[in-house]
């Protein structure tokens, strides 16, 4: 096996068996990165994108580019487990993780998967693919444009951002700089964050005269990911405000912004999730378990358009105890309403009903 400059050690996930740099990114001011990365965490992240990937295979794609690599391990385990005739090319402009995905590939057995060691941007303005993925340290805004442009029509571009803080409000000067929208500092301030990215992509795609449409979203741990399909030509662009009663916690998406009710935006008003598409996917034994209870709670909840509550923040307001998510969602339903679990919180719900009906069951309880 091949030395490389820093200790390695052997992990397995899905069906790869990948050599990582054994020291972990550090946390904490002061703490080095350690190169190539690595992250254990983003395990659900990948096996969303194999799911992902399958069915855009299925459906004729078969170039697929996995942009910011690391170790490569998202684009081996695509190359050893989406099925039918597919070529990845895995891509780091790092030095290290150039030869460790080299050795990566190697040690997989993947003849299908190749590496390269540019710059992403670059790389992206030679050629199209039917997939790209843009996973970075932080957002990735600098890699939009050029993303956008590089999948070809009815392909899919999947990205992720992990400058959370500044979508989610924490920093709002950041999301105002990166994204140019106002994000909200509130307890359902993930939806808001996500949107906002979702919704700066629309943005630079209208800029291109193309359009996207959202199939899968979520917030997990530290990062927010989507994954769109790229339309040639003219499509609806769903963007707006999310708009937020700070007195009733009435919350609502829509094109304008009101001066009586806080607002975040501009955004995606439209559904981040396709539910047709979201249907069709299957975690798959081997996969983590943390993979199917998302995508169970996503298809849940990806037919209700409104925005979530947070039960904790609604019984606060109230002056009452929260009651349990469990009969909340049996009053709403019992009065005939939609309503479902989210997984942006683990204390939120989502319903189509109206206010005073979600107040009702509050005071009820
Ligand atoms: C978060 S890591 C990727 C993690 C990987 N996708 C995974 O699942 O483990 C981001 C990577 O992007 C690489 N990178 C950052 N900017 C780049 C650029 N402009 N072109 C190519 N690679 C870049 C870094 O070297 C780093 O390895």
């Amino acid at each position: 096996m091949v030395k490389f400059g820093f200790e390695t050690e052997e992990i397995n996930e899905g069906k790869a068996r990948i050599i990582v740099p054994k020291t972990r990114r550090g946390k904490g001011p002061g703490k080095k990165e350690a190169f190539p990365f690595y992250n254990p965490v983003m395990e659900v992240n990948r096996d969303v994108s194999i799911l992902v990937v399958q069915k855009l295979v299925e459906k004729g794609g078969s170039r697929i580019l996995d942009g910011l690599s690391g170790t490569g391990i998202r684009g081996i385990r695509l190359a050893l487990e989406v099925e039918g005739g597919l070529s990845v090319l895995l891509n780091d402009w790092n030095e290290d993780s150039f030869e460790l995905m080299l050795e990566n590939i190697k040690k997989n057995g993947v003849n299908n998967a190749e590496a390269r060691q540019e710059d992403l941007n670059q790389l992206l303005s030679k050629g199209t693919f039917d997939y790209v993925d843009v996973d970075p340290f932080g957002t990735p805004v600098q890699f939009v444009d050029k993303a956008l442009k590089a999948v070809d029509d009815g392909g899919c571009l999947a990205i992720t951002a992990t400058d959370t803080a500044a979508l989610a409000g924490s920093y709002p000067g950041a999301c105002r700089r990166k994204y140019d929208a106002e994000p909200m500092q509130t307890r359902t301030r993930h939806e808001v964050g996500l949107r906002i990215l979702i919704g700066h992509c629309a943005r630079c795609a209208a800029d291109h005269g193309i359009g996207i449409h959202p199939l899968v979203s979520h917030s997990s741990d530290h990062y927010y990911r989507t994954y769109m399909k790229v339309t040639g030509g003219k499509s609806d662009q769903e963007l707006g405000y999310l708009l937020k009663d700070p007195d009733t916690l009435e919350t609502h998406l829509d094109v304008t912004k009101r001066s009586d009710v806080s607002s975040a935006g501009p955004l995606w008003i439209g559904r981040i999730w396709d539910p047709d598409f979201l249907r069709e996917l299957r975690p798959r034994s081997y996969m983590s378990s943390k993979t199917s209870k998302l995508l169970d709670t996503i298809k849940a909840e990806s037919t209700i358009d409104e925005p979530y509550y947070s039960s904790d923040e609604m019984a606060s307001r109230l002056k009452v105890h929260t009651p349990s998510l469990a009969s909340i969602l049996e009053s709403l339903r019992d009065n005939g309403y939609s309503a479902s679990l989210t997984h942006f919180d683990p204390k939120g719900f989502r319903t189509d009903a109206p206010l005073e009906s979600i107040l009702s069951v509050f005071q009820a309880d």
